[in-house]
């Protein structure tokens, strides 16, 4: 049933319209909304836009191959899973069954710190699962969380830095989403009005595994999900700074980077505080509306910190996506809400279709465009054909 389901997805943007029939409001308006007047998050796709391919032609494309190296470890394709939090409300299981995916496709996945199965569960399911966190200005409760991690072998650690505060989420507000939910008669008419939701998942979760919990947030287990007066801990995050880094870097042993990067001089103090790569990201503009889409900051950073890993995130739907955020300097590329659409329409099979789609769309696309690697990906593929970019001051 929902391999028939995966397989009617052609593309990445199929699967938002099936996980919309599928989630009840409140739960779809959380991956797909953004913030304030979703300005950047039109700009993520915008950017991509103003860049056109100039292709080689009579190149042998026949040994053409996806597949990427990042920190010493080869990978099928150049993308990855994003960390999304709360992927267990929107999918059965959901940081499973995104880290098994990746696991059988070879490419990396990003544990969200707030999500709602336990970080040892998952490595289990994917031990090359990298690990994000979110940490408080409170080096007791940051030394105990990087501890756990580090105890449950990842490799690899992200601290997510744009932050500091909550955003203004006012879709979330309209449609009646909070962390925790609230139990409300409109959520219970929500739950009725999407049974495939409601009964495949939300309360499937809630018979085998009791309710779930805010589980990675720190070293201790947070929040339920489902609460009247609980409130969620989002302590003091505001505190957060460069010597929290420090901290961190002299404490986990892993590959470490910082995610929602988008300054060259940020990246350049990344390097010189030993992180070993940055993600270049504007959490999918769900942080400060009005940020630039990261496509056109990735040149300037890029420049910036030659010695280390650029990453990129942020609206990333096509094959021709990736190929340019490559171009344009990245090492690697990662995608959010298709990953988790595709696991709420139609769970690991979902997951599958997606990360095959994508990866197929890369392979047909270097072959059009004359390439047989990655390597030469470079800016002169491209033409800038509107708009503004770093790359242009
Ligand atoms: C539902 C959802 C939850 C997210 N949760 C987190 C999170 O817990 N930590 C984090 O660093 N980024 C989080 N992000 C941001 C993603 O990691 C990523 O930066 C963004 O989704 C990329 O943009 P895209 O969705 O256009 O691909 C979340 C994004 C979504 C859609």
């Amino acid at each position: 049933m929902s391999e028939r389901l995966a397989q009617r997805a052609l593309c990445l943007d199929d699967f938002e319209a099936m996980s919309r029939r599928r989630l009840p409001r409140p739960v779809f308006g959380y991956v797909a909304g953004a913030t304030e007047r979703n300005a950047s998050l039109r700009d993520n796709e915008a950017a991509f836009a103003e860049w056109a391919f100039q292709p080689r032609v009579l190149v042998d494309v026949s040994r053409r191959s996806p597949a990427a190296t990042l920190f010493g470890r080869a990978w099928a394709a150049p993308f990855g899973i994003a960390p999304m939090g709360m992927s267990a409300l929107a999918a059965y299981r959901g940081d499973i069954v995104l880290a098994q995916a990746a696991r059988a496709a070879e490419i990396p996945m990003i544990l969200s710190g707030s999500s709602l199965i336990r970080m040892e569960e998952v490595i289990a399911a994917n031990p090359d699962a990298w690990f994000q966190a979110y940490l408080p200005g409170d080096a007791k409760r940051v030394e105990a969380l990087v501890d756990r991690v580090a105890a449950a072998g990842f490799g690899t650690l992200l601290l997510t830095v744009d932050t500091a505060v909550l955003p203004n989420r006012e879709n979330n507000v309209r449609n009646g989403f909070s962390t925790p939910l609230r139990p409300s008669l409109r959520l219970l008419w929500e739950g009725i009005t999407h049974p495939r939701w409601s009964i495949g998942s939300f309360l499937r979760t809630w018979a085998k595994f009791g309710m779930p919990h805010f589980e990675n947030s720190f070293a201790e287990r947070g929040a339920p999900i489902l609460a009247r007066n609980v409130l969620r801990d989002f302590t003091a995050r505001d505190h957060l700074n460069w010597e929290h880094l420090a901290l961190i870097r002299r404490r986990w042993p892993g590959v470490l980077m910082i995610k929602g990067v988008m300054h060259p001089e940020d990246a350049r103090r990344a390097a010189a505080e030993g992180c070993e790569g940055v993600i270049v990201s504007n959490h999918g503009g769900r942080q400060l509306d009005g940020t630039a889409s990261p496509l056109r900051v990735l040149p300037a950073i890029r420049a910036a910190a030659p010695g280390i890993a650029v990453l990129y995130d942020g609206g990333v739907r096509r094959g021709t996506d990736v190929l340019k955020a490559l171009a344009l300097g990245a090492d690697f590329v990662f995608v959010g809400r298709p990953m988790l659409h595709a696991a709420a329409a139609a769970g690991r099979a979902g997951v599958d279709r997606a990360i095959a789609l994508l990866k197929g769309e890369i392979e047909r696309n270097m072959a059009l465009l004359g390439v047989n690697s990655l390597a030469e990906l470079r800016p002169d593929c491209l033409l800038r054909v509107g708009g503004y970019s770093s790359t242009t001051t």
